[in-house]
């Protein structure tokens, strides 16, 4: 395995974090490669719940290294208290031995975070990940390989400031940057990572010529990418896998898997068009059972069936090798369970994704029907995967019709499940035995 890549394949939160934890166990590399603290990730070790933003979810293994890619857009404030919690709860600073910081990702400045609080229209993070998107695109951003060139230099911060602020005014923000706040804290960010930031793509080069096994671990998920994904109601990175390897400063000859994680119904947390969704008890059977509040902003996520037109894009798009269900556990209790497998738009039968947004708000989801399967504890569940590990059982251990819902999903996908998540910790996982 020399590299693999964990990809969203709906609208985020499909559990990238607990599969990735897993596989971490068995690589040495994990990265991200776009995106920035706007991801909220999970893990889960028995009574340990672990959210993060920013660091891979391969921390959890004290042997791999971690590496925030040339993609990335990093808020260092919210870096360094994630790095302080970890801290405080292992003992270990990643940043002195086995983090890296990627001299080309660029860096979220509370100008950012201003700017896009002002956001009314996407349901945004607020995390300024859009903003700084931009000032790259724009080639105005200011990168973590370039701070050593700005310290120091008054005109530059001057100069920069000056362009905030009139932005800041146009936009409407009451707030204003100052020069010399904004030079403190540039030399803040150096002193606190200068040590950390490398040439990340070169290391990552170096380890897969030497056979070491990379892992690159996506955030938001297919739906949110900025060409492929529902826009405007979409995030402002390249969340597929054709930006893996390059967010990474890789080539993609290095891919081996491609790991599409979904969900078994469809959860979208902000604005934008999802045929699927719903508002009746099944809906908030999903909302409860399966806890759908963000993990980076704690909003209310909305619910809906599994939706197979999302899915066959998400396919399309990052030719998933396999795919890893998570949360079936969840579904337990709801009879007859619904697979979305078309939609009916003004009046015709479409089995792919409009590209226009409005188009898709006027989507309605052609649903099939499946039978149920009773509800149980998450300890049952948990129990009830430990033993299908134990015994080689695979899904074999699983309720019938929970059986029969993943081969569906499995046939009219045409790519095999090879994992099924029944619970949060990293052990209420069936792997596929056949
Ligand atoms: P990510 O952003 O894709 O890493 O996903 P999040 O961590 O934001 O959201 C997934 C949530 O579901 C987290 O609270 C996980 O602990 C939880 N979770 C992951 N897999 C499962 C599963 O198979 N069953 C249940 N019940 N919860 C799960
Ligand atoms: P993970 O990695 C779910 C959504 C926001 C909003 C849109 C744009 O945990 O799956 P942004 O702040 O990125 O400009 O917001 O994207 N969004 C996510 N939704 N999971 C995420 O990350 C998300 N990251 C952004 O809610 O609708
Ligand atoms: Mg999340």
């Amino acid at each position: 395995m020399p590299a693999s890549i964990v990809l969203g394949a709906q609208w985020g939160d499909e559990g990238k974090g607990k599969l990735v934890d897993r596989l971490a166990g068995e690589v040495s590399w994990v990265v991200r490669f776009q995106g920035g603290n706007n991801a909220g990730h999970t893990v889960v070790l028995g009574d340990r719940v672990i959210k993060l933003h920013l660091l891979p979810s391969g921390i959890t293994r004290k042997e791999c290294n971690l590496v925030l890619g040339d993609g990335m857009v990093i808020d260092p404030w919210v870096l360094r208290q994630e790095l302080d919690n970890w801290l405080q709860q292992t003992g270990e600073d990643p940043s002195q031995s086995r983090l890296f910081i990627s001299e080309r990702a660029h860096i979220i400045l509370p100008y950012h975070r201003m700017l896009d609080s002002l956001d009314e229209k996407i349901g945004t993070t607020g995390r300024g990940i859009g903003p700084t998107y931009a000032d790259k695109i724009n080639r105005i951003g200011l990168r973590f390989g370039d701070l050593s060139e700005v310290i120091g230099d008054v005109d530059w911060a001057e100069t920069v400031a000056q362009r905030m602020n009139s932005d800041l005014s146009a936009a409407g923000a009451e707030g204003r940057i100052e020069a010399a706040q904004l030079a403190q804290e540039v030399a803040w960010i150096h002193d606190t990572f200068g040590q950390t930031v490398a040439n990340t793509g070169v290391m990552l080069d170096n380890a897969l010529k030497l056979g070491e096994n990379v892992l690159l671990e996506g955030a938001q998920g297919c739906l949110l990418d900025i060409d492929q994904g529902t826009y405007p109601f979409v995030t402002s990175s390249v969340t597929s896998r054709g930006n893996a390897t390059h967010g990474a400063g890789i080539h993609p000859g290095h891919i081996e898997q491609v790991i599409g994680i979904v969900k078994a119904y469809t959860t979208r947390v902000g604005a934008g068009p999802m045929p699927s969704e719903l508002f009746d008890s099944d809906g908030d059977h999903m909302t409860d059972v399966g806890h759908e509040f963000g993990t980076t902003t704690g909003r209310r996520r909305r619910c809906g069936w599994l939706d197979l037109v999302v899915l066959r894009h998400a396919n399309r798009v990052n030719g998933f090798t396999s795919m890893a269900m998570t949360k079936l556990d969840v579904l337990g209790g709801i009879d007859p369970l619904k697979i979305c497998v078309g939609y009916r738009l003004d009046g015709k039968e479409i089995h792919e994704m409009p590209a226009s947004s409005a188009a898709l708000a006027r989507c309605e989801p052609i649903l099939i029907e499946m039978p149920g399967f009773p509800p149980e504890p998450l300890e049952v569940w948990l129990d009830l995967a430990k033993k299908a590990d134990e015994e080689g059982l695979g899904y074999s251990a699983l309720p019938s019709a929970a059986q029969a819902y993943i081969r569906h999903v499995e046939n009219l996908l045409g790519v095999p499940i090879t994992s099924v998540g029944i619970g949060p910790d990293r052990d209420a996982t069936i792997e596929r035995a056949d």
